[in-house]
């Protein structure tokens, strides 16, 4: 069973000044899906805070896949892309280029979103936006592909020969 942990990055989540509804949004999915979550944080909008828990998830191999959710727009507190592109081997820059063309059929504003992507040793960092809306928009459409990209990934399939 593939292994998720979700982080989302709220000032006033972390403050419990606001529910988050996005990270729930994650789960419900990721579980419909047959995913085991094993982490759901939420951290204030921290560059080191976020890219330090990423880093700490990957390099102790406790999840094969992260997904975030917030802090990927314009907003000055908005950091997520930076702190996973502080912690990332190797970059995955088609999985956001598929969400924001997909997402660009549904809002033009998908085109705010910064959204980053990529490998630290053996896990896969994904950045979703952070509405609600928007996360079930993106994940719903990337979901099933991911897992291909996560067998590989662990190394339970060698390659795309079959797909
Ligand atoms: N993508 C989808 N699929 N649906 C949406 O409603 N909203 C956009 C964009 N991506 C949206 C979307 C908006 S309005 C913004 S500002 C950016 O995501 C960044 O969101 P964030 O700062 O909450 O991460």
């Amino acid at each position: 069973m593939k292994r998720a942990a979700i982080i989302t990055s709220s000032d006033k989540g972390y403050r419990g000044e606001r529910e988050d509804l996005s990270g729930p949004a994650i789960r419900e999915i990721l579980e419909r899906e047959g995913y085991q979550v094993v982490f759901m944080d939420i951290l204030p909008d921290d560059r080191e805070m976020l890219s330090g828990r990423m880093a700490e998830i990957a390099d102790d191999g406790l999840a094969d896949l992260i997904l975030t959710t917030g802090g990927t727009g314009f907003s000055p507190r908005d950091v997520m892309p930076e702190a996973t592109e502080d912690v990332i081997d190797r970059r995955v820059p088609g999985i956001p280029e598929a969400i924001r063309a997909y997402s660009m059929t549904i809002t033009k504003r998908a085109m705010l979103s910064r959204a980053s992507a990529g490998i630290r040793r053996k896990t896969l960092i994904i950045n979703l936006p952070g509405s609600p809306k928007a996360v079930r928009e993106s994940l719903e459409f990337i979901i099933d592909t991911l897992e291909h990209g996560l067998e590989i990934l662990t190394g339970e399939a060698s390659d795309c020969a079959r797909k």
